[in-house]
């Protein structure tokens, strides 16, 4: 069960665990996260809140976008900094700053006792101008290294061949089939 209010993050998944023949459900809920210095400890608290309430095996995930130019910001700040300043408000901070920048995510899932992480990261520069209408959130300023486009350019499945979700959950699903769970 992935929790998540989210579709584009939920589509992106289904498609990656769909691929190695697992089912997911989707808890479509939203949950306050706290404000921490790590997208880890975030994606940790969060998993921590809700399995108070769901006791059952769930999943979910918390992603940042760390741009090296700006001291690793907006990082952990990424939800609310895209609220408030936008990919527009982004670009106009970064003027002049060459724009290297990685997406970190990182999968809490709760098994029911234990809290396991699976973390993932994909390397990149900003772009000049928001480009493309895929995708969702940063995709649009964000070109990954050896590429030309930016994420917001890709199509889901080209997007899952290369992103820090996809390297997340590719290392979730690693650990799920050496599980009794698998498939399940
Ligand atoms: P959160 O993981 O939902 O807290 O995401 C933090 C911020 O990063 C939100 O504004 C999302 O829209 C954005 N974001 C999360 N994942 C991605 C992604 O894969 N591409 C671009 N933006 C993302």
């Amino acid at each position: 069960m992935f929790i998540t209010s989210n579709a584009h993050k939920f589509g992106e998944i289904r498609e990656i665990m769909n691929a190695s023949g697992i089912d997911i459900i989707w808890k479509k809920m939203s949950y306050e996260e706290i404000q921490e210095d790590t997208t880890e400890i975030i994606s940790l608290d969060s998993a921590r809140k809700l399995s108070v309430m769901i006791p059952e095996p769930f999943f979910l995930e918390d992603t940042g976008l760390y741009i090296d130019g700006l001291g690793g910001f907006p990082g952990p700040y990424s939800s609310y900094v895209f609220r408030t300043l936008g990919n527009e408000g982004i670009l106009k901070l970064l003027a002049g700053i060459p724009g290297k920048a990685s997406f970190i995510t990182v999968v809490t899932y709760f098994t029911g006792k234990d809290f396991l992480q699976f973390k993932g990261e994909l390397k990149g520069s900003i772009s000049n101008n928001p480009v493309g209408h895929e995708g969702f959130g940063y995709d649009p300023i964000f070109i990954p290294d050896g590429y030309t486009q930016t994420l917001g350019e890709l199509s889901v499945t080209d997007k899952n061949r290369i992103s820090h979700r996809s390297r997340a959950v590719a290392k979730f699903v690693e650990f799920l089939k050496n599980t009794e769970n698998y498939g399940k």
